[in-house]
């Protein structure tokens, strides 16, 4: 299956970039995974870890005897970690296995929303929750993508254009832009054994 993600994966725009992202929504995901819960002793998978802050955060949250698994198709930034619990796998969630019923908790964060087979790599998250687990999928919803009342700074200029260059593709794409949104992203069919799960847009952060 290709991988199809779009953005420069290493080198110093890309750790900006990633950076950037976590400043950003850390604060938003770090109170929601506290919400559920996450402590001593979890076995967490970070999928699409990136820059590595998420996986930083579990590792700290679930010792002393839990674990952390960060994936990456490109893990340079999750490898430079260096923490004892965290075991990093350079990875592609569309085409590589991951074990089964095996964590209390999946995180992946502005990750689907880049791979056009997003439910299949939700499929392949879900299996490998334990009973009871949680899956927390944190992604952009494109479909409601509009600038807001304190979107008149010049941050906000730039906000609008990103914005419309957004509808204009969706005008032109509109299956293709209506279906970027993994929220709600639950298929009714799916057995869920007791598992949980958990979305968040993390636009609502800019309030
Ligand atoms: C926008 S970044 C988000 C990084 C991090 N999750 C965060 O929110 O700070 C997307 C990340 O997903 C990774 N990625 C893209 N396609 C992937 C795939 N098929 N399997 C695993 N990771 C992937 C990229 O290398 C990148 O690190």
């Amino acid at each position: 299956m290709p991988t199809s993600y779009a953005y420069d994966t290493g080198g110093e725009q890309a750790r900006q970039r990633l950076g950037s992202l976590e400043a950003w929504l850390d604060p938003g995901t770090t109170r929601l995974l506290g919400s559920l819960g996450v402590g001593p002793g979890w076995r967490c998978l970070e999928v699409g870890g990136g820059g590595g802050s998420v996986a930083a955060w579990l590792s700290e949250r679930v010792r002393p005897n839990g674990y952390v698994l960060a994936t990456d198709i490109d893990p340079r930034f999750l490898v430079a970690l260096e923490l004892s619990n965290v075991e990093v796998r350079k990875h592609d969630i569309l085409n590589d296995e991951l074990p089964e019923g095996a964590f209390d908790l999946v995180h992946a964060r502005a990750v689907l929303e880049h791979l056009p087979a997003r439910q299949e790599a939700l499929r392949q998250l879900v299996t490998t929750l334990t009973p009871g687990g949680w899956l927390l999928v944190e992604d952009a919803d494109f479909v409601s993508f509009v600038p807001g009342s304190g979107d008149d700074d010049a941050d906000g200029a730039l906000f609008r254009k990103c914005c419309a260059a957004i509808q204009a593709a969706r005008g032109a794409r509109r299956q293709i832009m209506a279906d970027s949104s993994t929220v709600p992203f639950w298929p009714r069919d799916w057995s869920t054994s007791g598992r949980r799960a958990a979305s968040r847009s993390p636009r609502a952060d800019r309030s």
